[in-house]
């Protein structure tokens, strides 16, 4: 029998919540930077400007980002109700007034009022819905993306998947064939891929690839599975498919948000590199790098009349970006992980860009005034920064304060959320202008030196009221006195690492 929800939902998992993520290639500024590495003028977003994330799931992001740009006016769309709920709770108890979140099937689009849009975002959605979706998506692309407009699609690409294709065929048939709640069917899909793993046989013999994805995959938190692996539709694509269905919606292929990207000599080599060079057209070179980087996810940026810069007014342009360090100065590792494997960055070059970024932001003008830079190409500076921006220790930074009131406002409505519930671990920097990683537990330290109590007292008292436990060694600690201990132990740390870096951003 079909389930009522089945009805509205196309087969996507709809009886368990998604995870409460944030994505910092969906924040403007970020877009706006990779659209310029691309050679390609961005929306202003100095000025109002307009932006809707598509499938925004619990809108967590939209709400940080919202905050964050109080001069965007902002929409989030999934035909999923808890979703809606979960993001307008947050989005209220923070007093936003610039998002609108609204419930609707993307098929129904067209019955909602909405303006025209500088930037379109849909991440971790095109791989889990129908043609029919993705048809009813292009067509408001079309309609509502204005021209110069941004917009931003993730998707499972091949020929990454080829592996891993059949496990997930295999999970998906064990789930169908299991009565039960999806995360009844999703732990007997598991146990059961696990049992033919051990088998050894035919394909489960053959395919190392693909055992290690599952390995990694049978650790994930099972609300993330579900919505990746078990829904009806779940088809990762080749880019050149993508590009040419989506050229009905008049867009057009500009770059990847993947901003080590363009640095081809970080994750290719020489022989590589001469293929795509001597590639006829961009579609082929995109083509020819999914391969030698054997790519499971992209993270495409495409434009509406996209206008190109010289190489002259790009440079200009990135060269008035402020950047500043995301991470403690002493966290800053050149060891930088990718999902291509390791890059290592030379302390030479890198070092004197970090120590000054730790001083304070700075643009790519000022790196190059530095006399330790002296005499560098501005475009090896804006290498650095690229890559470190890629691995998460740099990020773009504001000029502007005009975000001060509604972050507070964000910061303190998920500082509040900290004592009901441990599923937002992010905060807002005004600084930045995007989220930043601060997980739950560092949340109620950071509650506990706002309201100068003792933090062994009242950080023990919420872990007590919410069932939870301080760990050591993987497992929890039960003694009442050695979890407070070990908070003491943690807030000292806290104290002397974190509030000082997170001061430093703005996150008062
Ligand atoms: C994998 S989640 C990604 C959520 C969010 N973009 C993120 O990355 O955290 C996909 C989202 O698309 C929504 N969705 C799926 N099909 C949809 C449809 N036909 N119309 C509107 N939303 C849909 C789901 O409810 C879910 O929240």
């Amino acid at each position: 029998m079909e389930k009522s929800s089945d009805v509205w939902s196309s087969g996507y998992v709809t009886d368990l919540e998604y995870t409460h993520g944030f994505y910092r290639e969906l924040e403007p500024g970020y877009l706006c930077y990779a659209s310029l590495l691309a050679g390609y003028l961005p929306p202003d977003t100095d000025s109002p400007f307009t932006y809707c994330e598509l499938g925004c799931g619990n809108a967590l992001s939209t709400n940080i980002i919202a905050s964050a740009w109080p001069q965007g006016a902002f929409y989030g769309i999934d035909f999923n109700p808890s979703h809606i709920v979960n993001g307008a709770l947050l989005s209220k108890a923070a007093g936003l007034t610039n998002l609108t979140l609204i419930e609707a099937d993307f098929r129904d689009l067209n019955t909602h009022e909405l303006p025209d849009f500088d930037f379109i975002t849909i991440h971790g959605v095109l791989s889990w819905i129908n043609a029919d979706n993705r048809k009813a998506i292009q067509n408001f692309i079309r309609k509502k993306l204005k021209p110069g407009g941004v917009l931003y699609m993730s998707y499972n690409c091949l020929p990454g998947w080829a592996a891993t294709m059949p496990v997930r065929e295999l999970m998906k048939r064990f789930a169908d064939d299991t009565y039960g709640a999806t995360l009844d069917k999703v732990s007997v899909a598991l146990t059961s891929i696990e049992k033919a793993f051990a088998v050894q046989s035919g394909f489960f013999n053959n395919n190392a690839a693909a055992e290690s994805r599952f390995n990694q995959i049978k650790t994930a938190d099972k609300h993330y599975l579900a919505h990746e692996y078990f829904n009806r539709d779940w088809q990762p694509f080749y880019f050149s498919d993508i590009a040419e269905e989506f050229s009905n919606a008049k867009v057009s292929f500009i770059g990847s948000a993947e901003l080590f990207d363009p640095y081809l000599n970080l994750y290719t080599n020489e022989s590589a590199r001469q293929m795509i060079a001597t590639a006829k057209n961009a579609a082929m070179k995109e083509t020819l790098k999914d391969y030698f980087l054997n790519r499971m996810f992209r993270k495409d940026l495409f434009m509406r009349g996209a206008n190109r810069l010289t190489h002259r007014e790009q440079t200009a342009k990135i060269s008035r970006l402020p950047f500043a360090l995301m991470v403690p100065k002493t966290a800053v590792t050149l060891t930088m992980k990718f999902s291509f494997g390791e890059a290592q960055g030379k302390e030479a070059f890198y070092g004197p860009v970090i120590d000054a970024l730790a001083e304070k932001s700075m643009t790519v003008g000022e790196l190059c005034a530095r006399p330790a830079l002296a005499g560098k190409n501005p475009a090896d500076i804006i290498q650095a920064l690229s890559i470190l921006t890629a691995s998460g220790q740099v990020s773009l930074a504001g000029v502007k304060e005009s975000n001060k009131k509604s972050v507070a406002k964000m910061n303190q409505a998920i500082l509040d959320r900290a004592v009901q519930a441990a599923d937002i671990s992010y905060m807002v920097s005004p600084l930045l202008r995007t989220g930043i990683s601060v997980p739950w537990f560092k949340q109620l330290l950071f509650r506990a030196s706002r309201l100068r109590q003792k933090p062994e007292d009242y950080v023990w008292e919420i872990l007590q009221a919410m069932g939870q436990r301080l760990q050591a060694d993987g497992k929890p600690i039960l003694d009442p006195e050695k979890n407070k201990e070990e908070i003491r132990l943690k807030m000292a740390e806290f104290v002397n690492v974190d509030l000082p870096h997170l001061r430093g951003l703005g996150v008062e």
